[in-house]
C-alpha cells in the first residue's frame, strides 16, 4: 500500500481544525474517497487532501463529480468536529458557509452568493461549488471527510451536458485564482468557524448561515414520503435542518434530500 506520510507539507501550523497540513496529488479517482480508505490519512487530524484531477469524483445522492479536470479545486478536509458539533450535518452547512465565505472573501459581492440548502453554492443562480461530507468512526472518534469542489475556470464543454446553464466558474464572475490560493482562503474560512463553533457553539453560527445563505423567504419544493410540496422557509432548527412553512400553513422540517426554487 503507498505511504503518503512523505508527500504531507506542513501547510497553516497554527491551524487546529482544517489545513493544519496538506497532501497534493496531481490525480486521484477521489479525494473523499482515498481519505476513507486510508487510515494514515484519517489519523492526520487537520489535514487536507488536495488533488489537480480527479477521475472518478463523487457528488450528493450518488452523483458524479467529473467536471473540468485540472481547472477546478477538488479537495478533502480530514475534520475532527469540535465537541459542540453532535448532529454531523450542521458541520456540512458550517463547511458551505466557508465556501460562501471564502468567495466573498475573494472579492465577489455578497448578494450574488446563495447557499441553496444544505450546501449548494450558487452564484446568479447557478452551481458553483458542491460538498460532500461523509463520515467515518477511528479509534472511536467520528471523523468527517468534509469534500468540496469549486469551479474555478474553463468552457462550458468541461461539463457534463445535463449540467449545462445550471453550473459557473468562478472565472465568469471575474475572480482570478488559483486553486492553491483557493484552497488557502478556504481552510482559513473553514478554521475560524470551528474555532468560533469549538468556543461559542454552533448556534449562531447557524444563525449566520441564514443571514449569508439568503435563503429566507425562498419558496421551495422538497419531496415528502413521495409528494412534492411548495412552502417558505423560515430559518434552520437548532441543529441546521431546513424549517418551512407550507401552504397548508404547516412547518415542515427538512432534513435530507433534495430541494428546488426558484431564484430571485
Ligand atoms: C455535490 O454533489 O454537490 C457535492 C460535490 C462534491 C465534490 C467534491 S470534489 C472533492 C471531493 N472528492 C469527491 O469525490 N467529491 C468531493
Amino acid at each position: 500500500m503507498t505511504s503518503f506520510k512523505r508527500l504531507i507539507k506542513p501547510l497553516f501550523r497554527d491551524h487546529v481544525f482544517a489545513g493544519r497540513s496538506l497532501l497534493f496529488l496531481e490525480e486521484t479517482d477521489s479525494t473523499n474517497m482515498l481519505c476513507l480508505r486510508t487510515p494514515e490519512l484519517l489519523t492526520c487530524p487537520g489535514l487536507v487532501v488536495q488533488a489537480q484531477r480527479q477521475t472518478k469524483g463523487i457528488g450528493r445522492m450518488g452523483r458524479k463529480w467529473e467536471q473540468g479536470q485540472g481547472n477546478h479545486l477538488f479537495c478533502s478536509f480530514v475534520l475532527t468536529p469540535p465537541s459542540t458539533i453532535r448532529y454531523p450535518p450542521t458541520l456540512t452547512l458550517l463547511c458551505g458557509l466557508g465556501v460562501s465565505r471564502t468567495i466573498k472573501a475573494l472579492g465577489l459581492a455578497e448578494h450574488e452568493i446563495l447557499i441553496k440548502w444544505p450546501n449548494d453554492i450558487l452564484i446568479g443562480g447557478k452551481k458553483v461549488s458542491g460538498i460532500l461530507c461523509q463520515s467515518t468512526i477511528v479509534n472511536n472518534k467520528t471523523v468527517i471527510v468534509a469534500g468540496i469542489g469549486i469551479n474555478i475556470k474553463g468552457n462550458a464543454d468541461q461539463f457534463p451536458k445535463e449540467l449545462l446553464g445550471k453550473v459557473t466558474t468562478l472565472e465568469k464572475h471575474g475572480l482570478d485564482v488559483t486553486p492553491q490560493r483557493l484552497l488557502e482562503v478556504l481552510a482559513i474560512e473553514i478554521e475560524k468557524i470551528l474555532q468560533e463553533a469549538n468556543k461559542l457553539g454552533t448556534s449562531r453560527l447557524l444563525q449566520k448561515w441564514v443571514q449569508e445563505a439568503l435563503c429566507l423567504g425562498k419558496r421551495i419544493w422538497f419531496d415528502k414520503y413521495g409528494r412534492k410540496i411548495s412552502g417558505t422557509v423560515t430559518g434552520l432548527d437548532h441543529i441546521g435542518r431546513l424549517v418551512v412553512r407550507g401552504e397548508d400553513n404547516k412547518i415542515h422540517i427538512i432534513d435530507s434530500g433534495q430541494i428546488d426554487f426558484t431564484y430571485s
